[in-house]
This record gives C-alpha cells, sequence and structure tokens, in this order.
C-alpha cells in the first residue's frame, strides 16, 4: 500500500509516544521506508533505540550530534519525505506549528518540508477542547495540514472524552489513502498497442525502428493505475510489463494488427502508441539468403494501418494515434487525426530534443478536432499521466 513511500514520522512528548513504535511497524509493513525525528521531550516518553531499530534508520533529536558536530540537515529531511506525519502531536508543538516557530528540529523541518503534512493530536480532552487549540488546529487545516480526528475515549489521564491519538492501524490506512490513486477509469477497458514491429526478411534478418516501447508502457502503467483493465498489445521491447497489465506479445505488423482487432472489439477506448513497419517483405524467404556480388533488391508490400483500419470499426469507442514527425509536423499530425478517424493525435517532433526513441522524456502536442496543446518537456510517465487525462475525458 505504501510501497517505497518516504515516511518522515514526527514524535512529540505525549503519553502516546508509546504507539509510535507500533505506527512506525506499521508504516514498514505496508513497505514505507520510514525515518524518525522527536522532539528532546518525547525521548522521554520513548527512548531513540526503539525508534531506531523498528524505523531502521538513525533517529534525529538535536539539530546536531554534539558528539561529532554531525549537522542533522532539516532540509534534506523535508525533501527526503514524502510525507511529514507527526504523531503523536502534543497541544503544545500544535501552537508551535500554527504559529512558525522554530526552536526543535522536528518544528524547522515543519517549516521546510515541502510534502503533506499529517497531523495526529495526542492530548488530555480539556487542552484538545481548549478554544486555543481549536484555533491552532483550524490554522493548520487552513493551511493544507490533514489533522487526523482523534477518537473519544479514555484518556491517561482517567478522564473521558476527545483527545486521544488516533490509532497506529487506522493513521495507516488514512496515510494510504492520501497516496492512492482515484481509480477514475475502473470498470474500463483499454487497449495500448507499443514497441516495434519486426518484419522477417528471411530466418536471421528482419526489418524493424528505433521504438523501445518506453512511451506506450507508461501509458498501459498510468491507465492501469487508474483501474482501467488494460491489455498491451506489444511489438519488440526490452521492457517489462507493468503491473496490473495483460500483455499480448506479436512480432509482425499482421500479427498486431489481427490482436488489436479483437481486442478493440472488447475495448473502450485503444491507444496506438506502436511504430508499426509500413512496409513488408512481399516473400519470406524460407532459407537465410545468401550473399553474392550482384545487388539486392527486396519487393516490399504495404502492410494494414492498423490504426486505420480501427477508425473504421470504432463506433462509440474512442481512438488516440500518435504521430511521430520530422518535417511539416502540424499538418501532418492533422491529417492523419482526420483520415484515421482519431479523437485525438499525440504529436511529437524528432527535431525536439528530449523527444523521440529512446529517452525517458518526450515533447507532445495534443491535437483534437478543435484544439491544440502543447505540453513542455516532460518525464514520459509525466507525459503518460497526461494522456491518461485526456483519455478519462474522452470517456466521461
Ligand atoms: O501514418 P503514421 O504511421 O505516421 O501514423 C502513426 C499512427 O498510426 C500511430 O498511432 C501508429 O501507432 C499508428 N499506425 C498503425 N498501423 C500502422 C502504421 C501506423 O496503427 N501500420
Amino acid at each position: 500500500m505504501l510501497k517505497g513511500k518516504h515516511i518522515l514520522l514526527g514524535v512529540t512528548g505525549s503519553i502516546a509516544a508509546y504507539k509510535a513504535a507500533m505506527l512506525c511497524r506499521l508504516l514498514r509493513v505496508a513497505g514505507a521506508e520510514v525515518k524518525v525525528v522527536m522532539t528532546p521531550t518525547a525521548k522521554e516518553f520513548i527512548t531513540p533505540v526503539t525508534m531506531a531499530t523498528l524505523s531502521k534508520n538513525p533517529i534525529a533529536v538535536e539539530f546536531y550530534n554534539p558528539e561529532n558536530g554531525d549537522w542533522h540537515s532539516h532540509i534534506a529531511m523535508g525533501e527526503w519525505a514524502d510525507c511529514y506525519l507527526i504523531a503523536p502531536a502534543t497541544a503544545n508543538t500544535i501552537a508551535k506549528m500554527a504559529y512558525g516557530i522554530a526552536d526543535n528540529l522536528l518544528l524547522t523541518t515543519y517549516l521546510s518540508a515541502r510534502c503533506q503534512t499529517v497531523v495526529a493530536p495526542a492530548m488530555d480532552c480539556d487542552m484538545f477542547c481548549h478554544e486555543a487549540t481549536q484555533e491552532n488546529l483550524a490554522k493548520l487545516r487552513e493551511r493544507g495540514c490533514l489533522i487526523l480526528e482523534s477518537p473519544e475515549g479514555e484518556l491517561a489521564s482517567g478522564l473521558m472524552g476527545k483527545g486521544r491519538m488516533m490509532e497506529p492501524e487506522q493513521i495507516v490506512e488514512e496515510i494510504g489513502r492520501l497516496f492512492a490513486v482515484q481509480q477514475t477509469l475502473a470498470g474500463k477497458r483499454v487497449m495500448v498497442t507499443a514497441g516495434a514491429t519486426i518484419e522477417a526478411i528471411d530466418p536471421v534478418r528482419y526489418i524493424s525502428n528505433h521504438s523501445t516501447g518506453k512511451m506506450g508502457y507508461a501509458i498501459a502503467e498510468a491507465l492501469a493505475k487508474r483501474g482501467a483493465e488494460v491489455v498491451l498489445v506489444s511489438g519488440k521491447t526490452a521492457l517489462a510489463t507493468p503491473q496490473g497489465v495483460r500483455r499480448v506479445d506479436v512480432l509482425s505488423a499482421e500479427d498486431m494488427y489481427e490482436a488489436a482487432v479483437a481486442e478493440f472489439e472488447q475495448s473502450d477506448c485503444a491507444v496506438m502508441c506502436a511504430a508499426v513497419a509500413d512496409y513488408t517483405p512481399a516473400v519470406v524467404a524460407e532459407q537465410k539468403i545468401k550473399k553474392s556480388d550482384a545487388e539486392f533488391t527486396l519487393t516490399l508490400r504495404k502492410t494494414k494501418d492498423i490504426a486505420f483500419e480501427l477508425g473504421k470499426m470504432k463506433g462509440a469507442r474512442k481512438l488516440v494515434g500518435f504521430a511521430l514527425e520530422t518535417n511539416d509536423e502540424q499538418s501532418n499530425a492533422e491529417e492523419k487525426l482526420r483520415k484515421k478517424n482519431l479523437d485525438l493525435i499525440v504529436l511529437n517532433s524528432l527535431r525536439d530534443k528530449g523527444a523521440g526513441f529512446g529517452c525517458d522524456t518526450n515533447k507532445v502536442t495534443f491535437i483534437d478536432a478543435s484544439h491544440r496543446e502543447e505540453l513542455p518537456l516532460l518525464a514520459k510517465s509525466e507525459v503518460a499521466e497526461r494522456i491518461a487525462d485526456r483519455i478519462e475525458k474522452l470517456l466521461k
């Protein structure tokens, strides 16, 4: 649920600090990496040794290590964190956070962290209900902190009321929800074609192209994360199948055509990202063609344009194509949009630096019947997210 996420756990001096040990363990069980920062008072309630052992990281309390002068950088910790979870958070720490007081490492880290801060208050019911505390919590909420609900129950003081820290299991669930991608494409089935096709000349040689499949695989991954059922009709690539994606491997343009038509029939949308050969050898030699001194001519015949064929059969389905151009980019892409009956075309030009085969970035322009949207140079994973956004709109 929290696989690979960096959670910075801030522990303050509340009796509920003993629950921070369990919280740390559960975060790690959920797959998170955990670093812990404690206030000096928190050390009175739970030892840094316990927290260091459970988090598998050294604990930061002071601004520097008094023994060797090593600086504990609150800025580096803030940058490392995907989420800063302060649990338990005392009335004192909450008040200091609200007023920007920075007299310990936990607080300076709060002021410099750019990630989401989550606060789990823990205090006596009268302190919790006090107007000052409630105003401070409201201030933090307004600033975008997520304040976790404090359940009613028996408090360490023996009193009954609000102010208990939310139970560690529930805190981990809340943190998981924070990172969960909304399942906006649940119930939708999308086919993605990706990679290069291979057109055999003889049992040894073939015609292919430079496509690595990175863009198509990133799109499949982005769609699957949003809950779509994704089938990836894949040509040659060295990439691993993204999680939750069904992959159908093909070699030639003809194989890809057959697989794509079959899958498209049961889909709501197709994204045609593959680099499909436009021509294939008219005859595939059964034996390896022997070299001779004479010139060699290979006769090629046209392959089927898969996107064009799907465009003819699409009905209410949506169809997204790609245009990789080297010149007259805009007009070529518009022509393809029309000719192939696409709902959207993603144009990229080999003239743009950082776009095209093999790179991890791409610079694309979205073109549909009425609009043109030029995106900056982005990671292919980010371009994939933007394409997924457009597919969501198309399927609404
Ligand atoms: O005409 P062009 O090959 O430039 O068009 C590119 C778009 O058409 C891409 O979406 C590509 O995946 C798709 N295409 C296809 N079958 C072909 C050739 C291209 O699906 N034979």
